[in-house]
């Protein structure tokens, strides 16, 4: 299969020097690609700023913005069978970014950040056969919330983790995580490796291509 991944966070300028981002390292996003790669799987990585590398089978397209990122998944989406949207896309972006350094005034500094395009959002018209899977990563009311985006964006599976705890989460080898499908079904994964994870997710991929095949010779 031709499968698209992203990872890692995004950064929005403030000015030069300055950016607002979040606390994503991208190991579950790259952990993903990696898995897809050692099933047999065509890659493609597209990666906010981490300090991952990738195996040289994989395509990576290297991304700054949410809007750089919105971009190029856009241009991968059409040939690419599945995209499991692994990356943590900044919300908001400063309205105008400085083109000079931001100097003290010794006052408060007001920021008026304005929303980035939902990359998921806006394939939903042009999903097609193609089989989507987001993340969700909450700290209250996990699975209704989680529930409530694959909705929204019209996903086949979200995978929500709840990154309040320390072990598990941002930045750390493990995760704990729950898959919710588009049919209801919903399973709670114990703590694994990120690695596990990753290849739970491929396999789930892989068993829902199946099933799509299927239901179309049925029909
Ligand atoms: N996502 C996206 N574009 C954005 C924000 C998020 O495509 N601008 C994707 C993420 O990659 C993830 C899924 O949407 O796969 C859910 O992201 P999350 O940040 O948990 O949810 P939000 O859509 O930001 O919703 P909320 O603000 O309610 O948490």
């Amino acid at each position: 299969m031709n499968i698209l991944v992203t990872a890692g966070p995004t950064r929005e300028p403030l000015d030069p020097v300055r950016f607002i981002s979040n606390r994503s390292s991208g190991r579950m996003g790259y952990a993903v690609a990696e898995a897809a790669r050692a099933a047999g799987h065509q890659v493609t990585l597209v990666s906010g700023p981490v300090t991952l590398a990738a195996h040289r089978d994989i395509q990576v397209v290297r991304v700054t913005t949410a809007a750089e990122m919105g971009a190029a998944v856009v241009k991968s989406f059409a040939s690419c069978e599945a995209l499991v949207m692994v990356a943590a896309v900044a919300d908001w972006r400063p309205v105008a970014a400085s083109a000079h350094k931001l100097k003290k005034t010794g006052r408060p500094l007001v920021l008026r950040l304005e929303p980035t395009v939902d990359i998921l959002g806006q394939l939903r018209s042009r999903k097609g056969d193609r089989i989507v899977v987001g993340f969700a990563a909450e700290t209250e009311r996990l699975v209704e919330e989680a529930a409530r985006k694959l909705r929204e964006k019209q996903l086949d599976l979200i995978v929500a983790n709840d990154v309040r705890g320390t072990h598990t989460g941002f930045d750390v080898d493990d995760n704990e995580v729950t898959f919710i499908d588009s049919g209801g079904h919903v399973e709670h994964l114990p703590v694994m490796t990120k690695a596990a994870i990753a290849q739970r997710i491929v396999s789930w991929v892989e068993d829902r291509k199946v099933e799509k095949k299927t239901k179309r010779g049925c029909a």
